[in-house]
Order: C-alpha cells, then structure tokens, then sequence
C-alpha cells in the first residue's frame, strides 16, 4: 500500500481566509523565504491561480524528472494531483520531500484500477493462457502500487507521449500486453501502431470472470485494455467537433488521446498535453484551434496565443475537480507551513514499493526512439 509520512496523514489544510490578493502577496513572500530550497513543481491543468508559482510546468512525467534533478531543492512542492506525487517520490533524490497541497487531489482515471482487481485479473490472465508470455503495462495515471507490479512483472510505464513506443516494446517482449487503466488511450495507440482500433478485447473488472472477455477472443488477440476512463477527457464527442467546424471553417481539432476513439478520429490531430502546447505555438496567426482536453490548460493556451482563436470543444466543460483542488489558500497554507518550518502533507512511497515502481520508470526512460 501507498504510506504517507507519518503525522503526515490527517493533515488538513488550516485554509486561511483572505482576499486573494493578500493570499497572492503571502504567498509570494512564504516562497521567496523559502528560496532554492524549495522547487515547485506545476501540471498543465492547473488553475491559473497557483500556477503562476510554479519553477517548471509539465506534463506528469517531465515533472517527476525535473523535480529528481533540482538536486538543489530539499523540498519539492508538487501543484498536481496524488499519482503525480507519488511519482515524484519514487523518482526523488534521498534528501528530497515531497509535498502535496492537498492529499485529496486524486485522479478519476488512476482510481478506475487497483491493485486488488488487477492482481485478480492477472491471476486469471495467467491461469487462462500458461504458454502466453503477458507484460503488463501501466499509464503514468496510475497509483504507485499498479506501477510497482508492473515493474516486478516485467512491464513498463508509458505517457499519452510515448505510449505507442511502449506498446511495440512490449509487444516485442512478449505476446500478449495487459494495458490498465486506460481504455481510450489503449484504443487510440492500437489505431497509431496501424491496427484495428477496435480489436483490443476489453477487460471490465466489474464482471468476474475474465473481465466479462469472450475466452476465444482473449486467446487470439494480442492487446488487452482495462475498461478505465477519464471523466473529463469523455466528455468530448463527435459532434462538438462538428459544430467547431461549421462555426469556424479551416479550424484545426486536437484531442487528446484520453479521448474516445471516435472524437479523436473527427479530430486532425492527436496528442499529449505537451504536444498539445507546442503544436497551438506553431499554427499561424490568425489560426483557430479546438482542443479536446482541460479547461484550465486551454484556456491559459487563449491567453497566450491572442493572435490565434484558440478554445475548449467542449464549451460547458467544468476543469478536473481534482487537479482543481489545490487552489491558492491551499497552496498559501502549504508555503507558509514549510516556511514555519513544518513539513505538511508528504507524500511517501513504501521503500519496497518504490523500488519496483522506479524498475517500471526507467524501463519507459530506457525505451528506443
Ligand atoms: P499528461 O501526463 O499528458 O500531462 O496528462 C495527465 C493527465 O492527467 C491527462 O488527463
Ligand atoms: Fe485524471 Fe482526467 Fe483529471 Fe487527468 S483530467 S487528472 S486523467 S481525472
């Protein structure tokens, strides 16, 4: 199981109330106290409100990376959520911390699997087919404990970045790959590598017995795809990206991979939330551009790209209410804690844990192309 620093566990945020703008000035001032031995550490989706102080925006795993290498800080703050974190831990240098606003920002995605189920299905899996060699791969949005069974398993992590590399290495390595918690992102990379989408046999960990999986089908195919989601990205459809094209000829539509596969097929082009900024960067002024992921990101992609129309497929989308967790009290509360002296809401990986789950990291590091 995942374990939080001890008296670390039940530490609530003292959420100050204050006008944001004497919140922002606390703020500043905790983290200018606070100097290089702190880096904070900023996802994409995160509200404008707190991003603003973070040293390094990007996507989970660049921020895994970048915190491990800011070798300088003994403190990390990560402005994410939980599975972010905990990465983060795995992959810290010895004399870091890491430190969450929030230890109740999840993630909708990561909590579709757990270890319980998934060490059920693949008991099944193995039971079902002795001759099949099976690697299991996990999505970085997953807990600690799915990434530490991958890496004692023989498997790797992958990001919506370089899940298609992944999927041919691990499908290089045996002859069957387990993929969890992602059906959408599995789908779409099966579509990358050239085959049918819709081959993948599902695994729905609801029904109990092979995941609900006709046995015929699971011997013959080659991908299997735990039936997991994210609320936010499933929430793009096929029409919303028609009703863009009608309202703004020429319009470029970019989803992200999270996306069904039917939204991502209307769409022009596909990829991670780093592909995604880049690729709005590089369009021509005057462009216009749907996007099919987090609000909070496209937005702020609005406000940096004036010359371009640039906004959300989904009009009435509400931003990931966990990623929306840490807000600036939060986060007021978290700085001036650590600037006090307290070291409030670590996030600590088992070490037996972390030392699988780091296997199943440098596997994907250590992964060609
Ligand atoms: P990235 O790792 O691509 O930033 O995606 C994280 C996420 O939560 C997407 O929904
Ligand atoms: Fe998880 Fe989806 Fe939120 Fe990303 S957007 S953190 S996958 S719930």
């Amino acid at each position: 199981m995942t374990t939080l620093a001890p008296g670390a566990a039940c530490a609530l945020p003292e959420v100050p109330e204050a006008p944001p703008e004497e919140l922002r000035e606390r703020a500043w001032a905790a983290r200018r106290a606070l100097g290089t031995r702190l880096v904070v550490l900023g996802h994409h989706y995160q509200k404008h409100e707190v991003i603003e102080f973070a040293d390094i925006t990007g996507d989970s795993f660049l921020l895994a990376r970048r915190g491990a290498e800011a070798t300088h800080a003994d403190l990390v703050l990560f402005l994410g959520v939980y599975f972010m974190a905990e990465a983060a831990d795995v992959l810290r240098a010895p004399h870091q911390t890491v430190v969450l606003p929030d230890l109740g920002a999840g993630c909708h995605l990561a909590e579709c699997a757990d270890i319980f189920t998934v060490r059920d299905a693949w008991s099944q899996l193995t039971d079902a087919f002795p001759g099949r060699r099976i690697v299991p791969l996990t999505y970085m949005n997953s807990g600690a404990d799915l990434k530490a069974f991958v890496g004692e398993h023989g498997g790797a992590v992958c990001t919506s970045g370089n899940a298609e590399r992944a999927f041919r290495w691990a499908m290089d390595q045996g002859d069957m790959v387990f993929f969890f918690p992602d059906e959408h992102l599995g789908r779409n990379t099966a579509a990358r590598m050239g085959m049918d989408p819709w081959s993948p046999v599902v695994w729905d960990a609801r029904r109990a017995v092979l995941g609900g999986a006709d046995p015929d089908r699971l011997a013959a195919e080659r991908i299997v795809l735990w039936k997991g989601f994210c609320n936010v990205h499933t929430t793009f459809t096929v029409r919303q990206i028609d009703e863009a094209r009608e309202r703004h000829p020429g319009v470029v539509v970019i989803a992200h991979p999270e996306c069904p596969r039917p939204v991502v097929e209307a769409a022009d082009e596909d990829g991670s939330t780093e592909y995604i900024i880049r690729r709005v960067r590089e369009l021509p002024a005057g462009s216009a551009v749907a996007i099919g992921t987090d609000w909070n990101l496209v937005d702020r992609l609005r406000i940096q790209n004036p010359d371009k129309t640039v906004f959300c497929l989904n009009e009435h989308i509400c931003p990931c209410i966990t990623m929306n967790r840490i807000t600036l009290p939060k986060l007021t509360w978290a700085l001036e804690s650590l600037a006090a002296g307290e070291v409030p809401n670590v996030v600590r990986v088992d070490e037996d844990m972390a030392r699988w789950a780091r296997l199943a990291l440098d596997r994907m590091l250590a992964l060609p192309g």
